[in-house]
This record gives C-alpha cells, sequence and structure tokens, in this order.
C-alpha cells in the first residue's frame, strides 16, 4: 500500500466552479416520472465484486470481437485483413483499451457532474434521483478501471472529453449540467456501449457493459424526463442559451480534429505493428465497396443518430439550431450523412427509440 498523503502525484489541478444551492422544503413527490425513475434506480443497484465474475481470464479470440468505433470499417479492408492474427488480436486489445478509457475518464466526470446536481437541482425528487445516479457512476468508475487494468493499461483522457466535462462542472447552470452531461456526454456512451455491448464476444466486458448500460439508460430518461418538463418554463434566451451549450458540447466532440481521436488510434496501431500508408491506400482503394452495403440508417454517427433526436424531444432543437448542427455535421460526414440541406437533415432524423433501456439491450431496433 503506498503512503497516504493529501495532494498525490495522478491529480489534477484544482477546477474552480461556480455551482449555486438550493435546499427545497417540499419533500412530497412533486415529478411524478422522476419519483418513479429514482425508486426503479434504488431496485436496480447491482454489486461489482458479487455480481460480475472476476476471476475469469479475458479470451483475448473472443475479445477480438470488440469493435474499434471509428466509425469506418477499417477491420473490413484487404490490408487489415492480411495482417496475422496476433497483430489485429493485439490491435483490438490496445484500441479497447483507449476507448474504455476515455469511457473512464467520461464515468469520472459524470461521478462529479451527478454529484453537483444533488446540490443544485431545485426539486427534491430530482435531487434523490440525482443521489442514486451518483451511487451508479461510482460502480461505473470502479467496472471499467477494474477491467481495463484486466486487459491493458489505462490511457490519457483525450482533450476535446475533458474540455466538455470541465464546461458542465464549470457552469453554474444545472439545466446547463443536464444537457452537458445527461443529454450529450450519456447519450454518446449510451450509443457507443450498445454497439459494444451487442458485438462483443468477450464475456465479462459484455456482462459489465450490460449492467452499466442499464443504469446508463435510466440517467439519459432523468436527463430527458426532467428537461422536456423545464424547457417551456424558459423565456427566449434562456432557451437558445440553452440550444447553444448543447450545440457547442456535441460539436467539440464530434470535430475529428479536435479531438485528435484518430491521431491517438493511428500512434497506437502504428506501435503494434500497422503501417499507416498501407492502411490508408487500402481504406482509400475500397472506400466503395467497404461503405456499399451499409444502410443509410446504420450510416449515422451517435449525435445524428441519438443525441440530436434526443435534443428535438427535450424541445431544445429550433431551426436555427438544427441549422448549425446540418452544418457540421455536413462538413465532418459529408452530404450522404447529413443530408444536402436541414430539410434533408430533418427529414433523415430518427425517432428516439420508445423504451430506451430495451434498445440499448438490443431487443428492439
Ligand atoms: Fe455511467
Ligand atoms: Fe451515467
Amino acid at each position: 500500500m503506498s503512503e497516504f498523503t493529501l495532494k498525490t502525484p495522478t491529480q489534477e489541478p484544482d477546477l474552480a466552479t461556480a455551482m449555486r444551492v438550493i435546499y427545497q422544503w417540499n419533500y412530497d413527490p412533486e415529478v411524478d416520472e422522476l419519483r418513479n425513475l429514482y425508486t426503479k434506480a434504488t431496485e436496480a443497484q447491482w454489486v461489482s465484486h458479487r455480481d460480475l465474475d472476476w476471476n475469469r481470464d479475458i479470451d483475448l479470440i473472443r475479445f477480438s470481437t470488440t469493435p474499434l468505433g471509428t466509425g469506418v470499417p477499417i477491420e473490413k479492408t484487404s490490408y487489415w485483413r492480411s495482417l496475422p492474427q496476433e497483430t489485429t488480436v493485439e490491435l483490438t486489445r490496445r484500441t479497447a483499451a483507449f476507448r474504455l478509457s476515455q469511457f473512464l475518464h467520461g464515468e469520472q466526470g459524470a461521478l462529479m457532474v451527478a454529484a453537483q446536481l444533488v446540490n443544485a437541482v431545485p426539486h427534491t425528487d430530482a435531487k434523490f434521483y440525482a443521489a442514486t445516479q451518483t451511487m451508479d457512476e461510482a460502480r461505473h468508475v470502479e467496472v471499467f478501471a477494474r477491467y481495463i487494468e484486466k486487459l491493458d493499461e489505462i490511457r490519457p483522457i483525450a482533450p476535446a472529453l475533458k474540455g466538455i466535462l470541465d464546461q458542465t462542472l464549470e457552469t453554474s447552470d444545472w439545466m446547463k449540467k443536464l444537457v452537458g452531461m445527461q443529454i450529450v456526454v450519456e447519450g454518446l456512451a449510451l450509443y457507443s456501449f450498445r454497439e459494444m455491448r451487442t458485438l462483443t464476444e468477450e464475456p465479462l466486458l459484455k456482462e459489465l457493459l450490460t449492467y452499466v448500460a442499464r443504469d446508463e439508460s435510466r440517467h439519459h430518461a432523468y436527463g430527458v424526463q426532467y428537461i422536456e418538463r423545464c424547457v417551456p418554463c424558459l423565456g427566449d434566451a434562456e432557451r437558445v442559451e440553452l440550444e447553444d451549450f448543447a450545440l457547442e458540447c456535441a460539436r467539440v466532440l464530434i470535430d475529428r480534429n479536435a479531438q485528435g481521436f484518430f491521431t491517438t488510434l493511428l500512434q497506437i496501431w502504428t506501435e503494434a505493428g500497422v503501417d499507416p500508408a498501407k492502411l490508408f491506400t487500402s481504406l482509400h482503394d475500397e472506400r466503395e465497396e467497404l461503405t456499399r452495403d451499409l444502410p443509410r440508417g446504420r450510416r449515422l454517427g451517435p449525435v445524428q443518430g441519438f443525441v440530436i433526436p434526443t435534443l428535438r424531444r427535450c424541445g431544445l432543437l429550433s431551426e436555427r439550431v438544427a441549422t448549425h448542427f446540418h452544418g457540421f455535421l455536413r462538413e465532418n460526414f459529408g452530404a450522404r450523412v447529413a443530408g444536402e440541406d436541414v430539410q434533408e437533415f430533418l427529414q433523415y432524423l430518427p425517432e428516439l427509440p420508445e423504451d430506451t433501456a430495451r434498445w440499448v439491450m438490443g431487443e428492439i431496433q
């Protein structure tokens, strides 16, 4: 055991936040849907060391079914397929460790935002719910850290993710905290957990993601149900500010250049024996056939496929902000994915699933 100190070499410098705290003297249930969600959450608590079998070794061959999450089917290129199995197994292991590390650090951010919400939201039911979410997030941090250490090593947080977490923690506006965390960050997480959980054949990871994703679908529901109640109470200027905050969070997370996500992955892959020039040539030459079979609906990423539909449901997708979303999505992914104009973009937006928990488990499309 290392020596106990107040300042540890692993901690970040302090972040000054401007949170306002609200006491609420009404203890009776008031927002029924949030009280129900709180009750559900207390009943759904699970225990990492009791409910997951940590003694199992990770079967790396089965693990290599875990998606890389690059948004481009790199693993289908002839170059990738020509690599020896040991190399692709190693590539999947390191890529997943990087991705899971981002989930892990995001969970720490969620833990701290949820704890802030206990203080900052004005309704008792919402404070109660945020308390259960705080407990959930602690468990998520615990299980992701433990799993990554079993698999590889924890990698540093991507600067774009750190930026969003900082902004969400720093704002004094509790509605912005809900939008930044429950709608944008957890919306993206839910989408990624769903994909990883569905495709991976590694049993411990699948099980862990099943538990985590169930909790996350409640966190997302909390954001949606609370925000959709609040938005009609806002004045125009306040609503515009909230819309812009959501737009900014989503934009930073999706902007591939800002994120440096791909650059980091390339670095990881090069260390594991990939020749980036050959990979790009293969990707370029085979682009047509790699994307031909993908139906249009499945090409939507997490922002377009989930976060923006959530904002629409909450009453935070005015035509003004939709135009901005369309602009940057088109810039990043092209008109085929984002639509030629904002009308086409809105037309292709999917409806949010009726039951997010069942959707995450792959029980409904
Ligand atoms: Fe979480
Ligand atoms: Fe969460």
